[in-house]
């Protein structure tokens, strides 16, 4: 049975390219979409630029250009990097565009109606010279408890002290350089403690969030009431004016959601479909592709915004980490914060598309490219083990075509077959590196059967002739095979495969039978290996892109206004752990070089019962080496859980006799008496490796 399917990633600000950052998303998205179609369902992909907030409005004043001439052009550069990068999107928009400007009157209207809003004024700080008020980040000052200077808007960077931007001592405006006032202005909110129940149930009922997105949720926000959102700002603003609100506007966070909603209604409108079967229907599946910093938004506004107007709600929203480049943050001066079109300037989107298959999986883990590994794995796996089936055997066959009929490979291509299954399934849970690891082990299969019969030989011999075209059309199916199974991934390869096949890859089903009779074309070059001077030029190029870039008023600001909110509130990092436990007295290198921190397995756990808190954990350090450790953290994970995963050690700790055994060690966690939190590594990391 056909399933309906809607997708969306989350809508990238128009107020900057896309970059390799960014690509891990919609990558992943893309691909989980094409494995949808390819499977028959009716899956459609929408997505749209994210154009209103304070920094469109500054950036626009800067260029001395109308808000709508900056957005037109940023949103034509980003479709254009991801048609190259070969996402495709079923329909792309804005959220400066009348069906958002409606969904959004819709939408609010039932909240209102539904006794949400509420009005108070707030206290903010106001740019007399730019007229406008500011976002947190687009002022400094003295900071009000320890007298630092040049301080950020929340929170202090010298003692960790949070306080509203309006406490702050000699503050003044990044934008002009003025010297705020405070100002009163109406603000409108949305009662969310409203729907507190509702929402601990749909965060918590294990079918929409991964878990530890759930725990998350749960740790920070369900414990206690939740906060009034505050949804409106005052003119001057780039949104839509509120109607029953002259004066006030949207805030960006507010529209921007509902831009999943106005892109499917542009699609519908030009094709006929209708709306309600997609975002009214209990027969339509919707999933949001988004990344760990809007975990907030989408969680809990937007169900509950959802919700309140009789909408349908997600079926899962699918939440994945951020990008490292050679295990660190992207850095400019690095040139590894590579923009979308500067990597296409040196290399192949496919490259890309198939290194981030390989390292993503369903959890919310951080995604590292090391430019090694990347270089590595793409020669190896696509063009040592894939392409290399085809260009080892196509050539041969261009006058004969395929078999008439499929010979006898030993239970090769069956077995290839019978995986699908499998595959599918992985890429059904977005485990996209379980699906690349069970389809380059299949390739892994087929390669020896080539080199074992050597089809450069054969075609020496007159007499092997039919062993010839056997041979490669055995090679050539199981290439076909491969090619269908990373045709999610892979797009481009699976259109050049059935070119030279004659055979156009549309479905999955078409792994599960092999081709025969078939013309073969001539055999054209699919695709080369990454050569290291491209690599490195592409990185010496981000450095110049980033020393080219002269910083105008608003890239001194953050990203854009509504990220203010992202790092604030979404995370809420807003210093209360420092302020409750203030940082320890400085230490030197030497000092901690003397606790040894291991990576450790957990390989048994186990309650123990005579204690409240505590939980028994043998840990494997690698090399046969164990330790015993007594957790406090019975509270917060269940023993079965923890069996398999990777914790960090304190592994010369002096051991220690406890009533219930012998303690050699401590696991590390974060968090307080209410909540504790394991530390895991990043991929790669092996029990036993130090932590430096
Ligand atoms: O974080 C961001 O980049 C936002 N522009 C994402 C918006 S997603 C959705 F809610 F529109
Ligand atoms: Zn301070």
């Amino acid at each position: 049975m056909p399933r309906r399917i809607l997708v969306t990633a989350a809508l990238p600000y128009a107020n900057g390219h896309i970059h390799i950052g960014h690509l891990v998303e919609y990558i992943q998205t893309d691909i989980w979409v094409r494995f949808q179609k390819l499977r028959g369902h009716d899956c459609r992909y929408f997505c749209a630029d994210d154009t209103h907030g304070t920094a469109i409005m500054i950036r626009a004043r800067a260029e001395g250009r109308s808000e709508e001439a900056v957005i037109a052009d940023m949103q034509a550069a980003h479709e254009r990097d991801f048609a190259d990068f070969q996402i495709e999107f079923d329909n792309y928009g804005s959220t400066h565009s009348a069906e958002n400007r409606a969904l959004c009157g819709e939408i609010w209207d039932k909240i209102r109606a539904a006794g949400l809003v509420k009005e108070a004024n707030v206290e903010q700080l106001f740019d007399p010279e730019a007229g406008t008020f500011l976002a947190d980040r687009f002022v400094r000052g003295t900071c009000p408890k320890c007298g630092a200077t040049d301080q950020p808007g929340d929170n202090c960077s010298s003692c960790g002290h949070h306080y509203s931007p309006v406490d702050l001592v000699d503050p003044v405006s990044k934008l002009s350089g003025a010297t705020p006032v405070v100002k009163s202005s109406l603000h409108l909110f949305i009662e969310l403690e409203q729907l507190h129940g509702f929402l601990a149930e749909w965060t918590q009922s294990g079918e929409h969030l991964q878990p530890e997105i759930a725990n998350y949720l749960q740790g920070h926000f369900l414990g206690d009431p939740l906060r009034d959102w505050d949804i409106s700002r005052p003119a001057p603003y780039f949104g839509f004016e509120i109607p029953d609100s002259p004066g006030n506007y949207w805030y960006v966070w507010f529209d921007a959601p509902i831009g999943y909603m106005a892109s499917t209604r542009q699609w519908c409108d030009r094709t006929g479909a209708n709306f309600d079967d997609w975002w009214k229907s209990d027969d339509c599946e919707i999933h949001h592709f988004i990344g760990k910093d809007i975990t907030y938004f989408h969680t809990l506004f937007w169900p509950g915004m959802l919700k309140t107007a009789g909408y349908s709600l997600p079926t899962k929203v699918h939440i994945h980490g951020f990008l490292t480049v050679d295990g660190e943050k992207m850095s400019k001066s690095k040139g590894t914060f590579v923009a979308a079109r500067t990597y296409l300037n040196r290399l192949d989107p496919s490259y890309l598309r198939y290194f981030y298959a390989a390292k993503l999986s369903s959890r919310v883990d951080d995604l590292d490219l090391s430019l090694k590994e990347f270089e590595a794995k793409v020669n190896t796996d696509l063009v040592g083990k894939v392409v290399n089936l085809a260009s080892r055997s196509a050539k041969f066959v261009e006058k004969t075509g395929l078999s008439a009929k499929y010979p006898d490979d030993g239970g090769l291509f069956a077995h290839a077959a019978a995986q699908g299954a499998e595959i599918a399934a992985a890429y059904e849970a977005c485990d996209y590196s379980r699906a690349m690891r069970l389809i380059m082990a299949l390739a892994d299969r087929a390669n020896p059967f080539v080199e074992e019969n050597k089809p450069w030989e054969l075609r020496k011999d007159a007499d092997q002739t039919q062993r010839l075209q056997d041979v490669c059309t055995i090679a050539l199916n199981l290439f076909r095979q491969l090619a269908i199974y990373l045709a999610p991934v892979l797009p481009k390869l699976a259109a050049q495969t059935g070119e030279l096949l004659h055979d156009e890859i549309t479905s999955w089903d078409q792994a599960a039978a092999p081709l025969v009779g078939t013309p073969v074309a001539k055999f054209k070059h699919m695709l080369k290996r990454i050569e290291e001077k491209d690599l490195y030029a592409m990185i010496d190029d981000s450095k110049e892109d980033a020393a080219a870039a002269t910083p105008a008023p608003a890239s001194e600001a953050p990203a854009s206004g509504a990220m203010d909110v992202t790092i604030t509130d979404a995370y809420a990092d807003g210093g209360e752990p420092l302020a409750e436990e203030p940082l320890a007295e400085e230490c030197t290198i030497d000092d901690f070089v003397k606790v040894d921190l291991r990576v450790a397995r957990v390989v048994e756990a186990s309650e123990v019962p005579e204690a409240n808190k505590l939980l028994r954990l043998r840990l494997s350090l690698g090399g046969g080496v164990y330790r015993q450790v007594f957790a406090g953290i019975k509270k917060f994970y269940k023993p079965e859980d923890l069996v398999g995963r990777l914790v960090v050690c304190v592994a010369n700790l002096k051991p220690r006799q406890m009533k219930f055994g012998l303690s050699e060690g401590m696991v590390v966690a974060a968090g307080g008496k209410d909540a504790a939190y394991l530390l895991t590594p990043d991929e790669g990391a092996k029990p036993g490796d130090r932590l430096h």
